[in-house]
């Protein structure tokens, strides 16, 4: 039986995430070398590594009876705990009737993109999962490059915004951002907010990783400078260590009475609600109480130290630029000062560069430029800080905690060997190509002095 796949599926690309993992395994199976049986140094997955919190496993357990379908929206419950947790941290007014439940932020930011007719505005480099949604929808997408500071300008916003003929446009704002780990502050964001309100503009502000500003009073959500035009997705995925139990939400704009009636129609054609049970294990994890505070303050306390360290040692090296990360567990690393010589080293593309990488001898996995939707020229990529065993380092974190820069940097090589050692992989593949290159330049120098 040969099967026909839809056209409209052939079409799209495998997303970068599942290439991702597909081009590790086969390296896997493909190298020999003895070497390669301990794995990889894992700069390339942007997982939480810590435990889920003790009080969302334990209402699972106590729910898992609980096998009626839920309301479609999510249960009253747990829209109530995401509405008080919302006031709680985000200092954001939220009525549980703006919240909407869905199977993660992923499906929901789909779903947004289902509902509103509209150009999308996609700042780029970008998480690698928003290009293939807006691709499979037949969507009008336009990038804009950010500044170096991983930032948009809101003078260019404007400017393309006025290039697109379309009544609406649809921005995607990821903040804090992945993969540069940066933050916008309250003034970036209201001149951004002033853009859209101007040219009719609604964002998708995707706060995944809001619970993971080093610095939290610093973080302010889009929610709060726009809320007429901005939809905020958020969930259990990052901050709380749950990506596997699938449970996002979106907050919906102020007054957007009809749209939330077709989304929910959406929501009910698609998946009809979240598993029960997950419901309840998330309201525990939305309310507010002295142990999910402690674990935020610790799991974001955790990825700074690995940040600082992690940017302090990719920076180190000679010719390499980084973002400072304010928030998440990535940061970007610019390499395009290598540009020649890894030319010279035939790695023409950032894919190949990720290639040479996680190859013998250096058995290092990173996410290179074409995934963050940058050239596929651009040698940058993106440094996931969270190869360690997460249960280990938060226990050691709460029985000494590192206060000092010294005590920050012994915790890192205590605690996270894997880090330590895949920066030591990286300083040694530049220092190998830098040699090379400068080898390579003397063998043409030294051949064009030979007579013919
Ligand atoms: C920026 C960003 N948005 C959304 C997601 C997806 O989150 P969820 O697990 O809620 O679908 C991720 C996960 O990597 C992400 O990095």
């Amino acid at each position: 039986m040969r099967f026909i796949v839809d056209q409209q599926v052939e079409d799209i690309e495998m997303p970068e995430n599942l290439k991702l993992n597909t081009f590790l395994q086969e390296f896997h199976s493909d190298c020999t070398h003895s070497e390669c049986r301990f794995g990889f140094y894992g700069f390339a997955f942007g997982q939480s590594p810590f435990p889920v919190p003790k009080l969302i496993q334990d209402a699972l357990i106590k729910n898992v009876n609980k096998g009626q379908y839920a309301a479609v929206p999510g249960v009253p419950q747990l829209r109530n705990a995401i509405s008080k947790y919302n006031k709680h941290y985000f200092g954001i007014d939220v009525a549980p009737e703006r919240i909407y439940v869905g199977p993660g932020t992923k499906e929901l930011i789909f779903n947004l993109l289902e509902i509103l007719h509209g150009t999308v505005i996609l700042p780029t480099p970008a998480w690698l999962g928003y290009l293939p949604q807006i691709r499979f929808l037949k969507k009008n997408f336009h990038m804009l490059p950010s500044r170096a500071n991983g930032k948009i300008a809101p003078n260019d916003l404007k400017r393309l915004a006025l290039r697109l003929q379309d009544r609406q446009k649809i921005l995607i704002l990821n903040n804090p951002h992945n993969p540069t780990g940066m933050l916008y502050n309250k003034s970036e964001l209201e001149e951004i907010a002033d853009v859209c309100r101007e040219l009719n503009i609604t964002v998708i502000s995707d706060e995944i990783y809001a619970q993971t500003t080093y610095d939290f009073s610093k973080f302010v959500s889009m929610g709060k400078i726009y809320p007429e035009g901005t939809f905020v997705t958020n969930g259990l995925s990052k901050s709380h260590a749950a990506g596997g139990y699938r449970l996002g939400y979106v907050v919906f704009p102020q007054h957007a009475v009809d749209l939330k009636a077709q989304f929910k129609k959406i929501l009910a054609t698609e998946y009809t609600a979240v598993s029960t049970p997950i419901q309840y294990a998330a309201i525990a994890g939305f309310e507010i109480s002295h142990e999910m505070d402690e674990y935020f303050k610790i799991t974001r306390n955790i990825h700074k130290i690995m940040g600082e360290y992690t940017y302090n040692r990719l920076t180190a090296i000679d010719g390499i630029k980084a973002t400072k990360p304010e928030a998440t567990f990535y940061l970007l690393a610019d390499f395009n000062a290598y540009s020649p010589e890894l030319q010279t080293a035939k790695i023409t593309t950032s894919q190949k560069l990720s290639e040479a990488l996680i190859v013998h001898p250096y058995h290092t996995a990173i996410v290179g430029g074409d995934s963050l939707v940058l050239e596929r020229t651009d040698f940058s990529a993106r440094i996931a800080y969270v190869d360690y065993d997460g249960a280990k380092v938060y226990d050691a974190y709460q029985k000494q905690t590192p206060k000092t820069h010294s005590e920050r940097i012994e915790f890192v090589q205590n605690n996270a060997p894997k880090i330590v050692a895949g920066l030591t992989m990286l300083e040694k593949f530049f220092e190998a190509l830098k040699k090379d290159a400068v080898d390579e330049l003397m063998l043409l120098k030294n051949n064009m002095r030979i007579p013919n």
